[in-house]
């Protein structure tokens, strides 16, 4: 099994101090490096991302911002939270970066706590067509605190059905208007957001939280140029640590600092704040830019195979990391294709089909792609996915080749 010099470490310490705990990490690494992740929101962090994370930072108390702590003995913190926000505002050419967001709703919360006043209307695209919970759910803060309005997606293309969205706006003038999804496949018209946002006086708030790592990358266009306010993840496709991060302009940098902390979260995670820096510094890399690239490539040609094995493909086809399929011709349903997938190795998710009873599955390229696999072994696992699918694979054979297939790609190589 290949681990990481970091792990090794932590397995090593965890051995003589916590054994249960040493055989977690090592079964979960195992786990990782002998499956295929297609979870379309995971990723390998690299060994520099990992040892931030698990630095003597995490020890440090840091509420504030830098040269404003409330804290003592945060001059040296102070210093990897300033190169993170620099970091990140060049990458994405934004004039206001906050570093401090603990994850990607945390992110989406802050930006509607900079904005809006609850009981404000919000336009986001609805949930059963890949909107995120964050964007109106009722078993969510955002769906109990703000009146959410509904776009969707054309029922015959699956994209994002762009006169509906300027009709809801017209008619129900929004406060803000979000764009972004959980599985949307295809680039999103930021420029067309804006104008209808412009058009009724709303607040553009963009969740990129999935192509943000291609937007580093150059492979996706960027929102920051369009929206108000950026929220994004920082540990998908960028390829980080788990945590969030927003990006608006200089005008709104006051306000979205001030509804990260204090308003919505107490001391800033400092060993994240350093690991999202580092992970910044790799996506600025030339390598970087080609990993982007690749990463949609590969989805690419994952797309159109699982579409010629029969499955429906969203949109029928991506722009991004991210396909949506409906595995029905296959004469099976998502839940059950899901579980018939991890039982082989294939770990993926469930996912809503616009326009549809059935549940569709959710597949990813990042990860795999971050491993050092091309197109070649896209088409490899397109094939096996459907053998399965079909049950013209026996589980074991399939659990077999899958473990193979990873074996030749380990995630910490040496
Ligand atoms: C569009 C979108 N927004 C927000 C989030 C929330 O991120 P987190 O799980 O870090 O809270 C996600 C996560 O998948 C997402 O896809």
């Amino acid at each position: 099994m290949s681990v990481t010099p970091v792990l090794e470490t932590a397995v090593d310490v965890l051995r003589r101090r916590d054994p249960e705990l040493a055989e977690i990490l090592l079964g979960e690494a195992d786990r990782q490096a002998t499956t295929l992740q297609l979870i379309a929101a995971e990723n390998f962090s690299s060994p520099a991302v990992l040892a931030a994370l698990g630095s003597s930072l995490a020890n440090k108390y840091a509420e504030g911002y830098p040269g404003a702590r409330y804290h003592g003995g945060c001059e040296i913190v102070d210093v990897a939270e300033r190169i993170a926000v620099e970091r990140a505002k060049a990458l994405f050419g934004a004039e206001h970066a906050n570093v401090q967001a603990h994850s990607g709703s945390s992110a989406v919360l802050a930006a509607y706590a900079a904005l809006l006043r609850p009981g404000d209307t919000v336009l986001a695209l609805g949930l059963p067509y890949g909107g995120h919970l964050t964007h109106g759910s009722p078993a969510n803060f955002s769906g109990r605190w703000f009146d959410f309005v509904g776009y969707g997606v054309d029922a015959e293309t699956g994209l994002i059905d762009y006169d509906q969205v300027r009709t809801l706006a017209r008619t129900h003038r929004p406060k803000a208007i979000v764009c972004g999804s959980i599985a949307y496949p295809r680039h999103i018209d930021y420029a067309c957001f804006r104008e209808v946002a412009d058009e009724v006086g709303a607040y553009l708030i963009a969740d990129a939280a999935h192509p943000i790592g291609l937007v580093a990358g150059g492979a996706a266009p960027n929102p920051v140029p369009y929206a108000d306010v950026v929220c994004a993840t920082t540990h998908k496709v960028l390829r980080g640590p788990r945590g969030g991060m927003i990006l608006c302009g200089a005008d709104l940098a006051e306000r979205v600092d001030r509804a990260v902390f204090p308003f919505t979260q107490g001391g800033a995670q400092m060993h994240t704040i350093a690991a999202k820096a580092v992970a910044f510094g790799e996506a600025a890399t030339p390598a970087f830019t080609a990993y982007a690239h690749q990463v949609v490539a590969n989805a690419r040609v994952l797309a159109a195979r699982l579409a010629a094995e029969g499955l429906v493909v969203t949109t029928g086809g991506t722009d991004t990391h991210l396909v949506t399929a409906d595995p029905a011709p296959l004469g099976v349903d998502g839940r059950t294709a899901r579980g018939r997938l991890a039982a082989a190795g294939m770990v993926l998710d469930c996912c809503a089909l616009p326009h549809a009873d059935v549940r569709g599955l959710r597949l990813g390229t990042a990860a795999v792609t971050t491993q050092g696999m091309g197109e070649t072994e896209m088409v490899r696992i397109a094939v096996l996915f459907a053998q399965v699918l079909r049950g013209e694979a026996e589980s074991q054979k399939a659990r077999e080749e899958v473990r193979e297939l990873a074996g030749g790609f380990p995630p910490y190589p040496g």
